[in-house]
C-alpha cells in the first residue's frame, strides 16, 4: 500500500483509510528520526509476518516488540554506552525491572547496595519478593561485605554507578571481577552518570540501566528507559517485553534521541556549576557534609577520577536536621522543588521524605540517609545565581534552626 493507492472507485470510508494512512515515499531522508507513531506494520504476505512474528526475519509487525523509533533509540543509547545492543522500555523502572527479571526466577537471590532508589529497593524486595527472589542490600564500598552476599550464592549484583541519593561511586571493575568470580550477572543502573560521564560496560558489567527520563532526556518532559548489553542478553530482555509490555512509546523515544544530541554539552556545563556550587556549600556554617565526586574530600575522590569524565550534575549535602533541610527547600526561588532530576532546570528535594520515603528510620539509617539531606540536580541556570540563592536559602535555614550552626 502507498500514496498511489487511493482505489478511485471505492467507496469513501475505504478511500478514507487507504489515503489517510499511507505514509509518504521520501526521495530524500529527514535529519531526525521520525515518529513511527503506529502500532502495526504490513507484511508482504502472511508468511512474512510469520517469519518476522517468529524472528526468522528481521522487520516490524507490532510496536510492544519492535518499533522503529524506539529501536532507534535504544540503538543509539547502546552505541553510547558502548553495548552491542540495547531495548527501549517506558521508563527507568521498567528498564530495571525487564534487566533484572531477564536474569532471575524464584529462589534466585540478588546483592544490591543500600542507598539504591527507593522505587529499585521496592522492586527487589517487595515485588521481586514476592516472586521468590530475594534481596541482600549490602555497602557497596565494603568489599569484604560484598562478596559475603555473593559467595552465598547470586544470580545478580545491582550497582548504580553513582548511587541515589548518597552519591557514592562504585568501583565498578573491583565489583563486577568479584561478582563474576562468583559466578554473578552484573547490572548498573548508570542514570546520575549518563554514558558521558562512564560506561559501565567496559568495565565489564552485563547490563547498564539508564533512566532516559533524567540526563538522556534532560528536559523533564519524557518518562523513558533503556537496556543495554550483549545481543545475547538483551534477546532475553525483549522477549521478556514481549508478555509483559512495558515498551517505550515512539514519541518519548524521539524526545529522548533529541535530548541525546546535546548530552555532552549539558553534562559538561552540570558538572562545572555543580562543582562550584559543591566547593561553596563545603566549609558554610550549618552545613555537615557535602556529597560530590568531583570533591577531594569524596570519599570515593579516587574512584571517581578513574571512573567518571567529570563530577556530573549531582549533589548532596547534609543540613543536620530535617527541619533545616525543609526550611532551605522552601526558601529557594530558582530550583525547583520536585521528585526527579537530571534536567535543564535545578531540581532539589528532601529524599527522606520524597524519593526514599519507602526507607523506614532503620533503612535509612542503614543506607547513610541523614534526616536533613538534601539532594541538589545542578541545571544549566547561570552558576553565579544559582549559588546566591542557595546562600540566601542557607541563612534562612540557620536563622529558622539555630541548633543545627556550627
Ligand atoms: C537512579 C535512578 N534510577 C532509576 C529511576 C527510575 O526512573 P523512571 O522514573 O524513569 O522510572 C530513578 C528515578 O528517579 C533514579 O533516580
Amino acid at each position: 500500500m502507498g500514496q498511489q493507492d487511493r482505489r478511485p472507485g471505492a467507496g469513501f470510508g475505504t478511500r478514507a483509510i487507504r489515503a489517510a494512512s499511507a505514509p509518504p515515499r521520501l526521495e530524500q531522508a529527514p535529519n531526525a528520526v521520525p515518529i513511527y507513531q503506529a502500532a502495526t506494520f504490513s507484511a508482504g504476505d502472511i508468511g512474512e509476518l510469520g517469519d518476522i512474528l517468529g524472528d526468522r526475519q528481521r522487520g516490524y509487525a507490532y510496536s510492544r516488540i519492535d518499533n522503529p523509533t524506539a529501536a532507534a533509540m535504544a540503538e543509539a543509547v547502546a552505541h553510547l554506552e558502548g553495548a552491542e545492543a540495547g531495548f527501549a522500555l517506558g521508563s527507568g523502572m521498567a528498564a530495571i525491572h525487564a534487566a533484572v527479571a531477564s536474569l532471575v526466577g524464584a529462589g534466585d537471590r540478588i546483592v544490591s547496595t543500600h542507598a539504591v532508589y527507593g522505587s529499585t529497593r521496592t522492586l527487589f524486595a517487595r515485588v521481586l519478593g514476592r516472586f521468590g527472589v530475594q534481596t541482600e542490600f549490602v555497602d557497596p564500598t565494603d568489599r569484604e561485605a560484598v562478596e559475603v552476599e555473593l559467595a552465598r550464592g547470586a544470580r545478580v549484583l545491582y550497582l548504580e554507578t553513582i548511587s541515589n541519593p548518597t552519591i557514592v561511586v562504585s568501583d565498578l571493575p573491583a565489583l563486577v571481577e568479584l561478582a563474576h568470580r562468583h559466578d554473578a550477572r552484573v547490572v548498573v543502573d548508570n542514570t546520575f552518570a549518563s554514558p558521558y560521564l562512564c560506561r559501565p560496560i567496559e568495565h565489564g558489567a552485563d547490563l547498564v540501566v539508564e533512566s532516559a527520563t533524567k540526563w538522556l532526556g534532560g528536559h523533564s518532559d519524557v518518562v523513558c528507559g533503556v537496556v543495554c548489553g550483549s545481543r545475547e542478553l538483551i534477546a532475553g530482555v525483549r522477549e521478556l517485553q514481549v508478555d509483559v509490555g512495558a515498551i517505550a512509546a515512539p514519541f518519548s523515544a524521539f524526545l529522548v534521541l533529541r535530548g541525546i544530541q546535546t548530552l555532552h554539552v549539558r553534562m559538561d556545563r552540570h558538572s562545572q556549576t555543580a562543582l562550584a556550587l559543591a566547593r561553596f556549600l563545603e566549609g558554610q556554617d550549618g552545613v555537615e557534609r557535602v556529597f560530590y565526586p568531583g570533591l577531594g574530600s569524596h570519599p570515593q575522590a579516587l574512584v571517581a577520577q578513574r571512573l567518571l569524565r567529570a563530577g556530573g550534575g549531582m549533589l548532596a549535602v547534609d543540613l543536620c536536621e530535617r527541619r533545616a533541610a525543609q526550611v532551605f527547600l522552601d526558601a529557594l526561588s530558582i530550583p525547583i522543588r520536585t521528585a526527579s532530576l537530571g534536567a535543564v532546570h535545578t531540581i532539589c528535594v528532601h529524599p527522606p521524605s520524597t524519593t526514599h520515603r519507602q526507607f523506614g528510620d532503620a533503612e535509612l539509617a542503614a543506607s547513610g540517609i541523614p534526616a536533613g539531606l538534601v539532594r541538589i540536580s545542578v541545571g544549566l541556570e547561570d552558576a553565579e545565581d544559582l549559588i546566591a540563592d542557595v546562600a540566601a536559602a542557607l541563612d534562612e535555614a540557620r536563622s529558622a534552626v539555630p541548633a543545627h550552626t556550627s
